[in-house]
């Protein structure tokens, strides 16, 4: 593993080792403490972030390393017009790897050429989000181990980038899949295919309700506001996904929730504290799957 741009970069054996890095980090986070010292991260984030900044941010100081970074472009020369390669390549003088968030799908692995570090993927666009998928995957094989899963992707499967990186992933240890959303927001052909390629059922449902009995996860996600044009049609998709406490109710005892977050009104607040939440375990697991993230790309490990 060279970057991490795509879940296309990683082979299944790299995927387990950094699941075996993420438990020893998890068991043993001192040990790991010296592990960057030097190192500094860049974090240019061309997009709005919370969870996967921050998450970045701490995973690098918990390794003795430092981070650079900003959450909105606006005070940067690139909203004089700069072009995204130059403010890259300014940007990888300063650090020893780079964790980049963008808004244009096909962007990063371009820029990976021009550079001589490692380059992560924070978010890409409509495109994928590798390093969220790989805590979701993490976070999914802790509560299943026999890795035997049905994943119900619930919510915007056309524009909500986790969706399309989980469903690479998980499709490569033989995973079946129901893809619940209105046939506008559904999951793009290139996915699909490429999860059918590697072995895996993929069916498709229109509402929760019919088939929330066969789900061991339901991974559920918020419809993509700055990427869908029309207000009216964002406010009609706005009310079709809703997991609450009723519903929580009837799925199976050992079914999980999980979101990759920010919720809006998609899950209501009293399902929380209900055992199957899982998505305050994703925020934390983030920090140790990204200290693995860090070493495996700096070779550290
Ligand atoms: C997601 C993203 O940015 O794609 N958030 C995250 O990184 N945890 C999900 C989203 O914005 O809906």
């Amino acid at each position: 593993m060279k970057n991490l741009i795509s879940i296309k970069d990683l082979h299944n054996k790299e995927i387990d080792n950094l699941f075996s890095l993420t438990n020893q980090v998890k068991k043993e986070p001192q040990f790991y403490a010296n592990h960057c010292i030097g190192k500094n991260l860049a974090l240019p984030f061309f997009e709005p972030s919370t969870r996967t900044y921050f998450s970045f941010a701490t995973a690098i100081r918990k390794l003795g390393g430092d981070f650079i970074g900003f959450n909105s472009p606006a005070n940067t020369s690139s909203s004089k017009g700069e072009s995204i390669e130059d403010t890259i390549k300014t940007i990888s003088y300063y650090c020893d790897i780079m964790a980049i968030r963008y808004h244009r799908v096909n962007t990063l692995s371009n820029l990976a050429n021009i550079v001589n570090i490692p380059i992560i993927s924070a978010g890409e666009g409509t495109g994928e989000h590798p390093s969220q998928t790989l805590i979701d995957l993490y976070t999914i094989y802790e509560s299943f181990p026999n890795r035997q899963v049905t994943i119900g992707l619930y919510g915007d499967l056309k524009y909500g980038r986790t969706n399309h990186s989980l469903m690479m992933a998980a499709a490569r240890f033989n995973t079946k899949f129901i893809c619940i959303a209105p046939s506008s927001l559904q999951m793009p052909e290139e996915y699909i295919n490429y999860a059918i390629e590697q072995g895996s059922r993929v069916e498709f449902a229109e509402n929760l309700e019919d088939v929330y009995k066969q789900l061991d996860v339901v991974y559920i996600t918020r419809i993509q506001q700055e990427r869908i044009a029309d207000s009216k049609q964002y406010e009609s998709f706005k009310k079709t996904f809703k997991i609450n406490k009723e519903l929580v109710a009837k799925l199976n005892y050992n079914s999980i929730i999980m979101h990759p977050l920010p919720r809006l009104e998609e899950i209501s607040r009293d399902v929380d504290n209900d055992h199957r939440a899982k998505y305050f375990t994703q925020i934390k697991n983030s920090v140790p799957v990204r200290m693995a993230i860090i070493m495996q790309l700096l070779r550290n490990t």
